[in-house]
């Protein structure tokens, strides 16, 4: 970890998940862009990440907290205050989900993902908010998912988690118009990484399909939006943003089905 410099002219973002998958190229997209980073994840796996975008040329500062931990939450946001410098851009991008059926699936996990998903994205953009309107600029980018617009069997906590994030940042996001500071709701369909074997989807057909968005172009496609200040991106291909346009059309009950039948454990071809 290199530690950053308080008298740089340089912009620093924070970016949280950003150990692996979409959160890793959100970072990497914006250390291209010249802003030097706080990354944050669980895992020790992050410092490696942290490693990999410095050889961008950014300065990275990792800070391994459990999200789910408002203490933790708390650290984090104290390591970006701490570094002595305003944060021009705040990702909050960490989430996870649990696949299964409602009846079956493990509460305490669930309960985790709405600590995750939910509660640690209102508490930093509480704090990155706040910091961002007294300053007046500031962009924040909420990771939702296409998910938010349909809900999903089979993937019931997970799917209401990302209708909160999004619900979320379209309400601050409309609080905050004029204020120079802004809220992009971030809405990537399926895209590769780790989320499908920790959410325990592996065995599902949305799963183990192979037509999932690069995470690369879905970050960078995220962090253009995020930099115009827009109020949502849906990511991904062409297919991507077809079957998101047709999602949100689609009545709620009959979606939550449809969702659920490639989320349905066991559901992979062959
Ligand atoms: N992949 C998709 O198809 C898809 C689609 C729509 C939306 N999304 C959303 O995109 C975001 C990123 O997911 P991803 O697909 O990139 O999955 P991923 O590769 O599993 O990345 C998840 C990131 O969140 C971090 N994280 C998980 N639990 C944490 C905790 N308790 N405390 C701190 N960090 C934690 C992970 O770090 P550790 O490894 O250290 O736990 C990792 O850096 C999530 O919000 C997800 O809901 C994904």
């Amino acid at each position: 970890m290199t530690t950053a410099d308080p008298g740089t002219t340089r912009p620093l973002a924070l970016v949280t998940g950003a150990s692996s998958g979409i959160g890793l190229e959100l970072a990497r997209s914006l250390a291209r862009r010249g802003y030097d980073l706080v990354v944050a994840a669980e895992d020790a796996e992050l410092h490696a990440a942290a490693a990999e975008l410095e050889r961008e040329g950014t300065t990275v500062a990792a800070v391994q907290v459990d999200l789910t931990v408002p203490g933790d939450v708390e650290r984090l946001w104290d390591a970006v205050v701490a570094s002595g410098r305003s944060v021009d851009v705040v990702a909050l991008n960490a989430g996870a989900g649990v696949g299964g059926a409602f009846a079956e699936t493990d509460l305490a996990a669930e309960l985790g993902i709405i600590q995750l998903n939910c509660a640690s994205t209102v508490h930093l953009a509480k704090r990155a908010v706040q910091a961002m309107t007294a300053r007046g600029e500031g962009r924040v980018l909420v990771t939702s998912s296409l998910a938010a617009r349909v809900p999903s069997a089979h993937q019931a906590v997970y799917a209401g988690t990302k209708a909160f994030v999004h619900d979320f940042a379209q309400s601050i996001g409309a609080e905050l118009d004029g204020s120079g500071v802004t809220v992009t709701a971030f809405m990537p369909g399926p895209t590769h990484s780790e989320f499908f074997d920790r959410a325990g989807l592996t065995d599902t057909k949305l799963g183990a399909s192979d037509a999932k968005d690069d995470p690369a172009q879905v970050a960078e496609q995220a962090v253009e939006a995020l930099l115009e200040g827009k109020d949502h991106v849906v990511t991904g291909s062409l297919a991507t943003k077809v079957s998101g346009a047709l999602g949100a059309l689609t009545p709620d009950r009959l979606g939550a089905r449809l969702q659920g039948k490639a989320a349905e454990p066991g559901s992979a071809p062959g």
